[in-house]
C-alpha cells in the first residue's frame, strides 16, 4: 500500500478513485464486475486490443535500459497492458523498472489501467539477483511434501512481489509421458495424481487460499499461469513443441485432471501448450480452448499463449496462410493474451479482422474482461508498484534453509548394497565426473538465465558438490581428479590411479543444464564418457557411489551394474550440493521418493501405470515391465515395514467409499521419513485396466521402533475410468488395494 497517495494523478484520478473504493479490500465479485464494465465502457477497439498484447521488455527498452520514447510508444500510443521479462535484475533494478513502467501505465494512459507483469519463476524467483531457487519440480514431486511445495511458492511469491511482478508463469501441470522430452525436470512427473496435488499446492502458494485468486490482493501474493493447456508432455518425437497424438480417452484420464484440479484451485490464466494434439495446434483448436477449457470445465481466468506461438500457427504449424489467419484462428479459438512478444504487428491485425467483421467485437470485450478482472483481483487499481515492504524478506535465511530442506528431501537414494553410504566421516574420498564442479547442472535452467548457463550470474556462496563434500569432511579426505566432462573423457587413467587410493569412489554423473529445443536430445543413454569413467573406475575393486545430477532419466544400466550405491539428487538448486553432502555422509537419512519410472532400456519406456498387455512378456528371460526402478522407489538409512492392512468392507456399491488402513513400523535403528503411497488396481474392466493406479499418498515421520496406522479413504473416483464414451464410470468387479508389501482385494456389487 506505500504508494496508494504517491500515484494517483490526474488523467486516472477519477477512474482510480472509483476503483479503489470499489474494490478496496473487500474484492467482492460485484464491485470488480462494475469496475471492469465501467472500463470496457470506455475503452477504443485499439484499448481494447492493447490489454490482450503481452510484450518482452525489450520491447521499452534499448541496450538494456528503459527506453523513454519506446515506453511512450508501447505503453501510451499502443495501449500495451502486460509486459514479461526473461533477464536477471537486482532487486532494486526490479522496482525501478517496474515503478517506471507502472507509472507509464497508470500516470501517461488515458485510463491508467495498471500492468500486468509475468514472468517464468518456475523454482524461486530465478530471475532475480541472489533470489532463493529451489529444486526443481521433479525434485519437489520427489519430497512427496505439498506443504513443502507450498511453502517453496509463498517465498517465491514474496520475491515477486518485492520486485513488482505481479504473475507466474508457474506451475507447471503437464504430466509427462516421455523420458527424452526436454522439460521433464519441470513437470511434477508422470503421475496425474501427484502433479495435481503438487501443482495445487503451488498454486495456493503463490495466490493465496481464496477461489478464484480472491485472496490475490493480500500481501506477497501473485497470480498463477497452469501451463501448458494441453497434452504438451508427451511429444511422439520426444522433442520439444512437437505433436502429441492422444487418444480422447487417454487424454481425459490422463492429461486432462490435473488442469481440472488447478481451476478448482484458482488457477488465475492457463498458459496454451505450443504443440499439436492429433493434428489440430493447440492454439487453434475451439474444441481445447473454448469448448473444454471454458464450457466444460468451467475456467473463467485469462487464457495466454505461449511465446510467439499464434504466429507459429503460420510459421510452424502451417493451418494458416498469412499471419493475419493465424491471428484470427486463436482469437476465435478461445485466446484472450498474445505472448506476441516481440513485435506489435498483432495490434494492427486484430484491429483489421474486428473492423471487417471477422472477429467480432464480443470475442475481444470476453478477453478483455478476463483480463481487467484479474487485474482486479490482483488488487493493482490499488497500487500496481513493486511492495517494498516486502525488500526485508528478499533472500531472508528462512527462505534459504527452506530451499535446503527441499533438497534434502527431494534426494532419492536409489540403491545402496552392502550399506555403503553412508560414509564414515574420514573415510578418503575420490570424487571425479562432471557433476563434481558444474553449478548449473545442479541448478538446472530457468536460473538466473533462461537456459542456467551463466554461472557468474549464481551467488557467489553457492557450492559445488566438491566444495560441499570438502566442507562436509575436510578438504584433506576428498581428493578431486575430473575424470569426464559432460561428452568427453579427461584423463580416465588419473581418476583410476587416484580411485586406488580411495576407500570409495564418488562419481557424479551429470547431464549440462538445458531447455525446450536447446535441451534436445536424440539418445537417452548417458553419454559414453561417462559410463567409461565408472567402469574404470569399478575395476579397481574400490566401491563405486553415483550421484546424479539430470534433467531427465538418462539410461545408466551399465554404470548402475557396477555401482554399490546410487544417489540421484535430480537438479537439486542452491543448496543442492549441500544436500547431497548431508546425504552421503548420514546427516540427513533420505526419503525421496521417484515421481517417475526410471527407465532400464532406451527401448522399453513403460510408465508404472501400464496396462497387463504392455507387461505382457515377450520375452523369457526378461519381463517387459522392467525398469531400472520403480516409481515411488527411494531407500532408507532405517527400515520400514508394513503389515496389518484392514478394509472397512469387503464388498461396496459403487457410491460407497472404503476405508482401507496399514501400520506401517520403523525397523531400523534411526529416526526416518517414509512416504506411504496407496495404489489402486481395477482387475477387470470393459476398457484394458491399468495394473496399479496411485490414489493416495502421505509422508510420515517414525523414530525407531515406532509404528503408525495410517488411513487412506477410496470413494468412486479413486475406482473409475473414463469409458469408451468419453464418461467417467465405475464397472462392478474386483479391485485391489495395495501400499508397501501388503494388498488386499474387495468387491464393487
Ligand atoms: C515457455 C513457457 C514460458 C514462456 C515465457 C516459453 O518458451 O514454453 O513455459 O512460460 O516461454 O518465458
Amino acid at each position: 500500500m506505500s504508494h496508494l497517495l504517491r500515484h494517483a494523478t490526474a488523467t486516472g484520478l477519477l477512474l482510480w478513485l472509483s476503483t479503489f473504493l470499489g474494490v478496496m479490500h473487500t474484492q467482492a465479485q460485484p464491485n470488480a464486475d462494475r469496475q471492469v464494465d465501467a472500463l470496457l465502457a470506455q475503452m477504443t477497439l485499439d484499448e481494447k486490443i492493447g490489454q490482450m498484447t503481452l510484450l518482452e521488455l525489450g520491447m521499452v527498452s534499448t541496450d538494456g535500459e528503459l527506453d523513454p520514447a519506446k515506453l511512450r510508444e508501447v505503453l501510451v500510443e499502443r495501449h500495451v497492458g502486460a509486459l514479461l521479462n526473461t533477464k536477471t535484475l537486482t532487486l532494486a533494478e526490479w522496482q525501478a523498472v517496474v515503478t517506471t513502467v507502472q507509472e507509464v501505465a497508470t500516470e501517461q494512459t488515458r485510463l491508467g489501467i495498471p500492468l500486468l507483469f509475468g514472468i517464468d519463476a518456475v523454482h524461486g524467483h530465478n530471475y532475480l539477483a541472489g533470489g532463493v531457487i529451489f529444486p526443481h519440480n521433479i525434485a519437489m514431486a520427489a519430497t512427496w511434501d505439498p506443504d513443502l511445495v507450498r511453502l517453496g511458492a509463498e517465498i517465491t511469491a514474496v520475491e515477486l512481489r518485492a520486485s513488482g511482478i505481479n504473475w507466474n508463469y508457474s506451475p507447471v501441470f503437464d504430466v509427462v509421458r516421455q523420458p527424452l522430452w526436454s522439460r521433464f525436470f519441470e513437470t511434477y512427473g508422470e503421475d496425474p495424481y501427484l502433479v495435481a496435488e503438487l501443482g495445487k499446492a503451488t498454486v495456493k502458494g503463490l495466490q493465496g487460499e481464496g477461489l478464484q485468486g480472491d485472496d490475490m490482493a493480500a500481501q506477497g501474493r501473485v497470480a498463477s499461469t497452469a501451463k501448458h493447456f494441453l497434452g504438451y508432455g508427451i511429444p511422439l518425437t520426444g522433442m520439444d513443441r512437437t505433436p502429441a497424438w492422444i487418444p480422447e480417452r487417454i487424454l481425459r484420464e490422463t492429461f486432462l485432471p490435473p488442469f481440472q484440479e488447478a481451476i478448482e484451485a484458482g488457477v488465475s490464466s492457463m498458459m496454451i501448450n505450443s504443440g499439436e494434439i492429433n493434428g489440430e495446434p493447440t492454439h487453434a483448436s475451439y474444441d481445447l480452448v473454448t469448448k473444454l477449457l471454458r464450457d466444460e470445465l468451467g475456467f473463467e481466468g485469462v487464457a495466454v499463449t505461449d511465446w510467439e506461438d499464434v504466429d507459429k500457427l503460420r510459421s510452424v504449424h502451417r493451418v494458416a496462410a498469412t499471419k493475419k489467419d493465424a491471428v484470427r484462428m486463436a482469437i476465435l479459438a478461445g485466446i484472450d493474451m498474445n505472448m506476441v512478444p516481440l513485435s506489435l504487428e498483432f495490434n494492427d491485425l486484430l484491429a483489421e479482422l474486428v473492423e471487417e467483421g471477422a472477429v467480432p467485437m464480443a470475442r475481444i470485450d470476453e478477453a478483455v474482461r478476463r483480463i481487467l478482472t484479474l487485474k482486479v483481483r490482483l488488487g493493482l487499481f490499488d497500487d500496481p508498484y513493486p511492495d517494498t515492504d516486502l525488500t526485508t524478506q528478499v533472500g531472508s535465511a528462512a527462505s534459504k534453509a527452506a530451499s535446503l530442506r527441499a533438497a534434502q528431501e527431494a534426494v532419492t537414494l536409489l540403491k545402496n548394497e552392502d550399506d555403503v553410504l553412508p560414509l564414515a566421516r574420514d573415510a578418503r574420498v575420490l570424487l571425479t565426473g562432471p557433476g563434481a564442479t558444474s553449478l548449473s547442472a545442479l541448478h538446472g535452467s530457468w536460473t538466473y538465465s533462461w537456459q542456467g548457463l551463466d554461472e557468474d550470474l549464481y551467488p557467489d556462496e553457492t557450492l559445488t558438490f566438491l566444495e560441499a563434500l570438502q566442507a562436509k569432511a575436510g578438504a584433506e579426505q576428498i581428493t578431486y581428479v575430473p575424470g569426464a566432462t559432460f561428452e568427453e573423457e579427461v584423463d580416465i587413467a588419473a581418476a583410476v590411479e587416484a580411485a586406488r587410493e580411495a576407500d570409495v569412489a564418488v562419481i557424479a554423473l551429470a547431464e549440462q543444464a538445458s531447455v525446450e529445443q536447446i535441451g534436445t536430445i536424440f539418445d537417452l543413454r548417458l553419454p559414453e564418457a561417462q559410463t567409461r569413467l565408472v567402469e574404470a573406475i569399478a575395476e579397481t575393486g574400490t566401491p563405486v557411489v553415483l550421484v546424479l545430477v539430470q534433467n531427465r532419466p538418462r539410461i545408466i544400466r551399465e554404470a548402475d551394474a557396477v555401482a554399490q550405491a546410487v544417489v540421484l539428487g535430480y537438479q537439486p538448486g542452491t543448496f543442492g550440493a549441500n544436500a547431497l553432502a548431508d546425504v552421503l555422509y548420514g546427516d540427513i537419512n533420505p526419503s525421496g521418493k521417484l515421481p517417475f519410472t526410471y527407465p532400464r532400456y532406451t527401448g522399453s519406456l513403460l510408465f508404472y501405470d501400464r496396462t497387463p498387455g504392455e507387461e505382457f512378456v515377450n520375452n523369457e528371460d526378461e519381463p517387459t515391465y522392467n525398469p531400472q526402478y520403480e516409481f515411488g522407489h527411494g531407500l532408507s538409512y532405517t527400515t520400514f515395514a508394513y503389515s496389518d492392512l484392514t478394509l472397512s468392507a469387503t464388498e461396496i456399491s459403487p457410491d460407497d467409499e472404503v476405508t482401507v488402513s496399514v501400520t506401517v513400523t520403523n525397523t531400523g535403528d534411526r529416526a526416518g521419513e517414509e512416504v506411504v503411497l496407496w495404489f489402486v488396481g481395477d482387475l477387470v474392466a470393459s476398457i484394458t485396466p491399468a495394473v496399479k493406479q496411485l490414489r493416495g499418498f502421505e509422508k510420515i515421520a517414525l523414530a525407531p521402533g515406532e509404528r503408525r496406522v495410517v488411513t487412506v479413504t477410496l470413494d468412486r473416483d479413486d475406482l473409475a475410468f473414463v469409458g469408451t464414451d468419453l464418461q467417467w464410470i465405475v464397472e462392478p468387479g474386483d479391485f485391489t488395494v495395495m501400499v508397501g508389501d501388503q494388498e488386499a482385494t474387495f468387491t464393487v456389487r
